[in-house]
């Protein structure tokens, strides 16, 4: 079967060829340890999977739900946005529910970008920004992330041209894959820059409740004015543990709100109100869980830090997400190095080429795998490093 040309614009899936060559390694008896999918392994607290039994037991809950989402859901995240950022959103018109970021993210390139459009994407970068892109037709500009910079963008590098051409430019901080973290000033930079080419800015926010050492991110929303040219996408997966729950939001711009609610009405028909109910106790209940939460990916992170300097590698220690970044020696080839760490210590990480050219030299270590395993996972990685050397 013939697919439609534009499937050649998406890249393979990394993590499905890996899926296949671990459960080969799993069959010939390797007990492999994950760290390369950013996905929680804790459940969220029993409070939200309550709501979602107690609105299950409901007999009017399972039909069709609106478009965009319920209006206690979409109210819900309003309230978040202004307890937690200070940011005031209209439910009804400045944000949207989606089934997932990643769908919202995929298809904004798809409701904005015109065959031969510029988007602008962090490089390296999570990888639905480039593929939405592409398979809207859109042209690829990289904004290179820099270790030297902190992998933040050097917004007055960017080529003057491909800005004149951009119609969309991402941003992700607290940031997957480095586990870098953007001041106000940065999205203050990148608001005046999207003022001046006339671009839609969208900052990717999934990671700003998972923070170390009193860091408290904020919200590109937050710039007086972001709302003329930005939106913001935010999500449940890692915020509450409710990655197959499937639950995000996209806030801000209110004509891109309106735009993307008309793409989806013809894409999705809503999403089970259990679900979003519980994503309502979620965000509108007791937040005081996520202290805990957030200490285990702590001891985690400080497991990994201290783990690959030990194999002789270079890390920097992250103030929020759920990835630690790490420096292979130069020249090293990240997708050799990270197949030889799977095959002879049985840990999987992800190479950082994965996430665009600017991850070369790199591996993203998650932080979604059970803690003994984490410690299990850096003993092996160290004992290999020193029997390969
Ligand atoms: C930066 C970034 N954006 C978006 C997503 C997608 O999250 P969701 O589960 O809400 O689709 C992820 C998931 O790993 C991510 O790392």
């Amino acid at each position: 079967m013939q697919p439609a040309n534009r499937m050649a614009a998406l890249p393979p899936s990394f993590f499905a060829g890996l899926t296949k060559r671990i459960r080969e390694l799993k069959a010939e008896g390797v007990d492999v340890i994950r760290m390369d999918m950013g996905s929680p392994d804790l459940p969220p607290p029993p409070f939200i999977v309550e709501a979602l039994k107690r609105s299950a037991d409901e007999p009017h809950t399972h039909g069709y739900t609106p478009f965009g989402g319920l209006p206690g859901y979409r109210a819900a995240w309003a309230e978040f946005y202004g307890r937690r950022f200070g940011v005031e959103l209209d439910p009804d018109g400045e944000l949207m529910g989606l089934i997932g970021s990643k769908e919202g993210i995929f298809e904004l390139a798809l409701a904005f970008v015109n065959p031969g459009d510029v988007v602008v994407v962090p490089d390296p970068g999570y990888g639905t920004y480039t593929a939405g892109a592409k398979f809207a037709g859109g042209e690829i500009v990289y904004m290179p992330l820099a270790a030297e910079r902190q992998f933040l963008p050097d917004f007055a590098a960017l080529p003057p041209d491909a800005l004149r051409r951009a119609k969309l430019l991402w941003l992700n901080y607290p940031n997957n894959p480095t586990g870098a973290v953007a001041t106000l000033e940065v999205f203050v930079e990148a608001v005046a820059l999207a003022r001046e080419y006339g671009f839609l800015l969208a900052h990717d926010a999934p990671y700003t409740e998972i923070t170390y050492d009193g860091y408290v991110p904020p919200s590109l929303l937050q710039v007086p004015g972001a709302k003329d040219v930005a939106v913001e996408f935010h999500s449940l997966s890692k915020t509450a543990n409710m990655a197959g729950w499937r639950l995000g939001v996209m806030a801000g711009n209110p004509d891109v709100v309106r735009i993307m609610s008309s793409l989806q009405s013809n894409i999705a028909s809503g999403q089970f109100q259990p679900i979003t109910d519980a994503a309502t106790a979620a965000l509108t209940g007791d937040q005081t869980w996520m202290v805990q939460r957030n200490a285990h990916y702590r001891e985690r992170r400080d497991l990994v830090v201290a783990g690959v300097r030990a194999a002789g590698l270079q890390a920097d220690t992250p103030a929020a997400a759920i990835y630690v970044w790490v420096r292979l020696p130069e020249g090293t080839d990240d997708q050799a190095y990270a197949r030889a760490l799977l095959d002879g210590a049985g840990v999987s990480a992800t190479p950082g080429v994965v996430f665009g050219p600017g991850g070369r030299g790199y591996l993203r270590i998650s932080l979604g795998t059970p803690t003994d395993r984490v410690r299990q996972a850096m003993q092996r990685w160290a004992d290999w490093a020193k029997r390969a050397s």
